[in-house]
């Protein structure tokens, strides 16, 4: 028997049309693998536009409709006075998929998108940083007062089953320590960098790459590699932290010099996030690390991101995967979907 699970987007940017490319081209095949039939039913963008249809909409259809058009202002199921808590209010979606943009700082907009579809006993998968970096716990309280789910895969490595792996395969031991490389952005930068590329220029591919935040900031500075800290701590660790218990600094004042020198001593730089259990206390982390070439983590180059787990029982296990992209973080929620059914 095939069970109906109608899914209602928050944002339809990168991740969106990640997942939306996935559906076109898997959704027979999970009906036949898990049963799952996986359904759009409805999207909000804040500047794409709103669209509902309680029967649901063809994943394909909307991708054609969108490069088309560019929006789905003129779409004929669109629904022009909604926005994100209309769709959580009046749509019939049984999975709302918050995808908007990640503020690390407030958490908002998708916050409160997420309080309010769990409050309205719907299921909800973020690929969204800022709700899990800041208010994992208290989201996930209230998803469990009613009864219903809370997936946040995606919002570290992208479909790289990282969470995953430390949640439920290393959960039968202790974690002493978590070390990675937790930004694309940077990782990207000081590749080329060590290639010869100036920093300046480097930065601009990762941009024109679609890597780095729409401000690059987040990703030089290492706030956003301190917000996968934060919920590392929190999910892997158990342990509650805030961005300001991060000990950050980024990789802006790296210079060709500090790779070159680093080059010559069979070293390289790496900006890496750390969280380690010091005297009986969470000691956190992002910084420009030079390590030595054997390092696990030396040899991740380009936009790839890697978790390097130090566990009691199985040793050292290193994880390299995708950290952004539109289908490696479109794969998390789907992943995170079926895991809510199956
Ligand atoms: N800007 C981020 C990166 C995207 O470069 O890794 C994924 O969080």
């Amino acid at each position: 028997m095939t069970r109906e699970v109608r899914l209602g987007l928050i944002g339809f940017g990168n991740v969106g049309q990640g997942l939306a490319q996935i559906l076109k081209e898997s959704r027979e095949e999970y009906i036949q693998k898990f049963g799952l039939d996986l359904k759009i039913t409805a999207i909000s963008d804040a500047r794409i536009g709103n669209l509902y249809d309680p029967n649901g909409l063809d994943a394909g259809d909307l991708l054609e409709h969108l490069s088309e058009n560019g929006s789905f202002k003129q779409h004929p199921v669109a629904k022009p006075g909604w926005d994100a808590l209309t769709l959580i209010h009046e749509s019939n979606a049984d999975v709302i998929v918050e995808m908007s943009y990640t503020d690390l700082t407030t958490g908002q907009p998708a916050t409160d998108h997420v309080i309010e579809a769990l409050t309205q006993k719907k299921h909800v998968v973020t690929s969204n940083k800022g709700p899990v970096a800041l208010h994992f716990s208290r989201l996930n309280a209230l998803a469990e007062a009613n009864g219903v789910q809370l997936g946040v895969e995606g919002t570290v490595m992208s479909g790289t089953p990282t969470l995953r792996l430390a949640r439920e395969i290393l959960a039968a031991g202790k974690i002493r320590k978590v070390m990675g490389i937790f930004n694309g952005t940077t990782n990207y930068i000081l590749t080329q960098m060590e290639s010869g590329m100036s920093y300046a220029d480097a930065l601009a591919e990762a941009q024109q790459l679609g890597y780095a935040e729409p401000d690059p900031t987040g990703d030089v500075e290492g706030f956003d590699a301190a917000g996968k800290v934060v919920i590392l701590a929190r999910l892997v660790m158990n342990e509650v932290i805030s961005m300001e218990d991060v000990d950050r600094t980024g990789i802006s004042k790296l210079t060709l010099e500090d790779v070159n020198t680093a080059k010559a001593a069979g070293e390289r730089w790496k900006l890496i996030g750390s969280l380690e259990i010091v005297d009986g206390n969470l000691v956190a982390s992002v910084k420009p690390l030079r390590l030595p070439i054997t390092h696990p983590l030396a040899g991740v180059s380009g936009a790839a991101n890697a978790a390097h787990f130090v566990t009691d029982y199985v040793g050292e296990v290193t994880l390299i995967g995708p950290g952004a992209g539109r289908l490696p973080t479109g794969y998390a929620v789907i992943e995170d979907i079926l895991a809510i059914y199956r």
